[in-house]
């Protein structure tokens, strides 16, 4: 045990807060923030949003946190302390997000060549069809899957092997070190990036669209259900990511803080990704006479087909902002990645009594080859439907499942006094209780039906089959793990430090 404390533990308060800021700022916040924020209301989105933070976000971390830190232990390991019998739940969660990790690794792989293209435009004049089908040669019949992409596959396996050699050192020398170096660089590099696209004439078009504020939309159910999807997808909520980081820190943790922190990091980014990209878009819209809303989107579709049309446009310039996008997205998706293969590395190695390195090569040679099934004509496709899954079902569901398990089973109240004996800022009370017990649960409860509901209205056939396999391979490697034998004799015995 004492052996694995320490490849399982933070050098430093600093690499935890670091750490957990990587995994929060991905994709989520430079490829969907800009377009929620502007198709929720502008300007007006801003009070849902805050509402959010300070009502699910905070309160919510808090709480996983806590309980993460209790425990000192992986999620399963926990969860069976606070229920013998729910130890399938425990599984449950560092099983999807393991998936997460092996879509997120195709996109990484995507943005990977993108970033070497741009030293050329290699993308050439239509970087529409470039992506859809000179890239990713997509199709949408399932006989695409047969159609292996070779420049894909190699992509995706760099991102694997980076992804092994800091994943499998101990925790400190590895994701510790290197979340120190990366996540401030990140911030860096994203400064210099909206310094420049702030320069750009048409800036101001793009800011005055993007902050308008639509009031009349405030009494709309829809802004608020975006506000609370973008924060627990963007702080990464309900992962079992930030309950395996705490449980990886050393006694002295002010953990309340720390949260504060973190989703303040979080959204200064994600903010400041706006207004780059709404700045650009801006700039192209001066450039092409399209209207601002007639370029905005999200998603692959901003990064791999919106940006390099702006860069074709943008003259010298855009060799070197080119490179810098896509390293930014590359190191915000890279810092993501590498938290979502802890919960589930921990949960083995404490069941299976396996060492940190040996199952971090395991998971990374298994996820890698798993992961070749976006290396195909299909792949585009099936990624999306993956996303939906993850995003409109699995997410939403671990958020509602830790505030029953930890509020009312495990019983919040018991974290109130050492939290608050740790905090040198806000401390936590009745008002904490009442929302993680009540508010939260009931609240997201209601968006995770309307999630639902929408991927049944609007999905098609096609999407719903793969909906259903995609759900049940997760229930049944969930079992899987759950009813293979303990090897490790201190499966069972979990202390507790509050
Ligand atoms: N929070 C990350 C983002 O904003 C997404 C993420 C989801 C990261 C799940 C890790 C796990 O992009």
């Amino acid at each position: 045990m004492e052996i694995m404390a320490d490849k399982n533990e933070w050098g430093s308060n600093l690499s935890f807060i670091l750490a957990m800021i990587g995994s929060a700022v991905g994709l989520g916040n430079i490829w969907r923030y800009p377009y929620v924020l502007y198709s929720n209301g502008g300007g007006a989105f801003y009070i849902p949003y805050i509402v959010a933070i300070l009502l699910m976000g905070i309160p919510f971390l808090i709480l996983e946190y806590g309980v993460g830190y209790n425990f000192k232990s992986s999620f399963p390991k926990a969860i069976r302390k606070i229920h013998s019998n729910w130890e399938y739940l425990g599984w449950l969660l560092p099983v999807a997000v393991f998936m997460i990790m092996i879509y997120y690794s195709a996109i990484l792989g995507w943005d990977g060549i993108y970033m070497i293209l741009s030293f050329t435009k290699g993308w050439g004049a239509n970087p529409d069809t470039f992506f859809a089908t000179t890239l990713l040669q997509s199709s949408d019949s399932m006989s695409g899957l047969a159609h292996f992409i070779p420049i894909i596959a190699v992509a995706m396996l760099i991102g694997w092997v980076i992804i092994w050699f800091i994943s499998h050192r101990d925790l400190e020398e590895g994701l510790g070190k290197v979340s120190k170096v990366l996540v401030p660089a990140l911030f860096i590099i994203m400064v210099i990036i909206v310094g420049f696209s702030l320069t750009l004439p048409g800036a101001s078009i793009g800011l005055a669209e993007l902050f308008n504020p639509d009031w009349s939309l405030l009494t709309h159910f829809e802004i608020w259900m975006a506000a609370f999807g973008q924060i627990v997808f963007s702080l990464s909520l309900g992962m079992s990511i930030a309950f395996t980081y705490a449980s990886y820190t050393s006694d002295d943790a002010d953990l309340i803080t720390n949260t504060i922190s973190i989703a303040l990091a979080n959204s200064l980014f994600e903010n400041f990704a706006a207004l780059g990209v709404f700045s650009i878009l801006g700039y192209m819209s001066l450039q092409s006479g399209t209207a601002v809303a007639d370029l905005v989107t999200q998603g692959t579709g901003l990064v791999f087909v919106v940006y390099p049309t702006v860069f074709n446009v943008l003259g010298q310039w855009a060799y070197v902002l080119g490179p810098l996008f896509f390293l930014t997205v590359y190191l915000a998706g890279l810092t993501s990645i590498l938290s979502t293969i802890e919960p589930l590395s921990f949960s083995i190695q404490n069941k299976f009594g396996l060492t940190r390195s040996r199952t971090m090569t395991i998971l990374v040679i298994v996820g890698a080859a798993m992961s070749m099934i976006y290396a195909t004509a299909y792949g585009g496709e099936l990624l999306g439907f993956v996303d939906t899954f993850i995003n409109q079902i699995a997410l939403l569901f671990g958020v509602i499942l830790e505030c029953i398990i930890f509020a009312w089973i495990f019983k919040a109240e018991k974290l109130i006094d050492f939290l608050n004996s740790r905090s040198k800022t806000i401390k936590v009370g009745k008002w904490w209780l009442v929302i993680v017990k009540y508010i939260l649960p009931i609240f997201i409860s209601i968006i995770w039906i309307g999630g639902l509901i929408d991927v049944i209205n609007t999905g098609t056939m096609e999407q719903l089959n793969f909906t259903v396999v995609i759900a049940l391979l997760l229930l049944i490697s969930t079992g899987i793990f759950t009813i293979m034998p303990a090897k490790n004799p201190e499966w069972d015995d979990t202390e507790e430090r509050v």
